[in-house]
């Protein structure tokens, strides 16, 4: 295995930039954000110009961030209306379905608009308007991207949720963000099987206000409940609408959307992204780190329900006119080939994904990718939690023959857009490495436990970043306070991201994972509060703590300690209860992997859990329990070492 790669040279020449040119850029990015950001902000068409840049501060606790406050736009028409002049049938998307059987769409500017509009004018018939929420749970369909950029036009707030999500998940956003519509389907066909949607839907409404609609795309076909009262086909409410819908002014700090993402502590929180300063992030971004050309075609493997779905499937994407790939399958059905077929099919460009997909996919074998033809894949990308070597070398070898760069791309819901990446043609790679941060974004190591900056260049600790950049979250929603408690209060004066990291002697970033209660399953980011809210909602539990541990192909598993109530003995038939149980109050995503039983937790004096521990012996690592003379009850720790569950 090589320690660094150096892009080729032809790609060097083609690249959008080079090492000289991004070591300049970003020396202006951070000298003067003002001009610099003034500068850029001209990729988007505003209705309003902003005249004010940057108005920023991470003072603890009266942080506020705004960009371009005085700017007016609007986000659908600068992904849809400014490229009707220049390109109005070229393909926006191509959507490719569960079933390859089943044709492809090419949907092309032109049809984009019209499609936008119609729904558009749907969402206003029925009442919703500026500042409304409305709630996504939708298929990868094209009917999702048309309802989030139907929202940007009218300058309703969409909140698009996971499907793999549970109703009980979906009713608390439904409940968090005050929507006044769900927009779904009736059912959602993945890997063969088809997700009645619409049923969670139902379920989840029984908790909700009675006003809330439903607006229903018919997808699959399959028999739904109907409620008579607040449900709508979009097809048939469509057939009466018109095909333009003047898009609505807004300004750049009005909200585009709202997004629940889990923390370390409680319900996950709405984190709020922007209309101007996300927008703008976000198409950069996607230009310089996919290096993308005009005739291009970007797939991004993600699902719209997470953030880049948003912005590296929706809107990064369109804003530059790309051509983008909606894809509603899995990697795995038919076969393992899917991914690669798909490549050779749509003669994808720049493909990105998660590195659990790479695992999963590695570990069926190269032959499943040799029997496709990537000729036309110039770059590859990966996003959502470190990828150990192994992966990225097979990555690099099998998928990319030796010839495309990785792009190692680490940000998160909160950033926006990438914050530390490679840019192909300028930033050599190193497996493992995120590389240096993008334009604009000034990354710093603190220590840990002192807070103090690590000055030196090879350093380790906790990742933080200075100053602000246009496509960073603004608040939480409903609860401001949370955002700063969050973010600003550990690490005084800083953005704090959760993560740790290593700085090496080339001032390249290694992310080592989060440093906080939050896990990573499957590139699925999930907080370990949610799981245990989850379990102790069992009549059989008592008490559960959860923590990560290391898991081949998901990076992270989930690994529960559970406290059975007075007269509850353990069983594998209630232990096969409680993981389903968990996966019906979350979601598939969160069943857990080990359930051990535990008498006792390891709890200081004052009745907190130690986590630390919990974690090394789920990890089978422990040398390194640390101090355990400040339990309660030290000898639990000896308990649940001898009991310990295979992972
Ligand atoms: C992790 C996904 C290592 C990290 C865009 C972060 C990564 C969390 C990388 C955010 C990467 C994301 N290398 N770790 N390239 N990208 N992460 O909000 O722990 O779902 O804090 O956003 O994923 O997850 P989120």
């Amino acid at each position: 295995m090589k320690d660094i790669y150096e892009p080729a040279a032809d790609l060097i020449a083609n690249a959008h930039i080079d090492a000289a040119g991004y070591k300049e850029k970003y020396a202006a990015s951070v000298a003067d954000p003002e001009a610099f950001w003034a500068e850029e902000a001209k990729r988007l068409d505003w209705i309003k110009a902003p005249t004010k840049i940057k108005n920023t501060t991470f003072a603890y606790p009266d942080v506020s961030i705004k960009w371009f406050e005085d700017g007016e736009l609007n986000v659908a028409a600068n992904c849809i209306d400014r490229h009707l002049e220049t390109r109005p049938d070229q393909t926006a998307i191509i959507w490719e379905p569960d079933d390859p059987q089943e044709d492809a769409q090419h949907i092309t500017y032109r049809d984009l608009h019209a499609n936008v509009c119609r729904m558009a004018n749907v969402l206003k018939d029925l009442g919703v308007g500026k500042g409304d929420r409305v709630i996504l749970y939708m298929p990868m369909i094209p009917q999702a991207a048309y309802a989030m950029l139907a929202c940007a036009r009218i300058g309703a707030i969409h909140s698009v949720v996971f499907a793999g999500f549970s109703s009980d998940a979906l009713a608390n956003r439904i409940n968090g963000s005050q929507a006044k519509v769900v927009i779904t389907s009736d059912g959602a066909p993945r890997g063969g099987k088809a997700t009645n949607l619409k049923d969670n839907v139902n379920q989840a409404l029984l908790h909700c206000d009675d006003s809330v609609q439903c607006l229903v795309v018919k997808r699959t076909g399959q028999q739904i409940a109907w409620r008579s009262e607040n449900d709508i086909w979009l097809h048939e409410a469509e057939a009466s609408v018109a095909d333009t819908c003047a898009p609505e002014p807004m300004n750049a700090e009005d909200p585009l959307f709202i997004l629940y993402t889990s923390g370390s502590t409680g319900m996950p929180k709405g984190v709020v992204h922007t209309t101007g300063g996300y927008l703008l992030y976000a198409a950069m971004t996607h230009q310089y780190t996919f290096d993308y050309h005009d005739g291009d075609v970007f797939w991004c493997t993600a699902d719209v329900g997470w953030v880049t779905g948003h912005s590296y499937i929706v809107y990064g994407p369109l804003a530059n006119g790309a051509t983008t790939v909606m894809f509603e399958g899995v990697p795995t059905w038919p076969d393992a080939s899917r991914f690669w077929q798909v490549c050779e099919k749509h003669k994808v460009t720049q493909f990105y994904t998660a590195p659990t997909a790479i695992r999963a996919l590695m570990g069926k074998g190269a032959k499943w990718v040799e029997g496709s033809d990537l000729s036309s894949v110039r770059i590859l990308g990966t996003v959502g939690e470190p990828i150990n070597p192994e992966a990225w070398t097979w990555y690099n070898d099998v998928v990319g023959k030796g010839k495309c760069p990785i792009v190692d791309t680490w940000w998160q819901t909160e950033t926006g857009g990438h914050l530390i990446t490679p840019l192909p043609g300028a930033i050599p790679t190193k497996p493992g490495s995120a590389t240096v941060p993008f334009f604009g974004v000034q990354p710093e190591v603190l220590d840990a436990a002192t807070g103090e900056i690590q000055t030196q260049t090879e350093a380790e600790g906790v990742l933080v970043i200075k100053d602000s950049w246009p496509g960073q979250m603004r608040t939480v929603w409903g609860d401001h306070n949370r955002f700063v408690k969050t973010y600003f209060a550990d690490y005084k004066g800083y953005y704090f991201s959760g993560d740790g990291c290593r700085r090496d002697a080339d001032g390249y970033y290694w992310i080592t994972g989060r440093v906080d209660d939050v896990i990573n399953v499957s590139g699925h980011r999930m907080g370990t509060a949610e799981v245990e809210s989850a379990l102790v909602a069992h009549s059989a539990v008592s008490e559960a703590a959860v923590v990560g541990f290391p898991h081949e192909i998901k990076g992270q598993g989930i690994y529960c300690y559970v406290t059975l109530m007075d007269g509850r003995e353990p069983s594998d038939e209630l232990r096969a209860e409680l993981q389903n149980h968990v996966r019906a109050e979350i979601g598939p995503i969160a069943k857990p992997d080990v359930i051990q039983w535990a008498p006792g937790l390891p709890k200081t004096r004052s009745g907190k859990i130690m986590r630390r521990i919990l974690r090394k012996i789920a990890e089978n690592d422990y040398g390194a329990l640390g101090d355990t003379s400040t339990l309660a009850d030290p000898s639990v720790v000896d308990d649940l070492i001898a009991n310990r569950a295979d992972g």
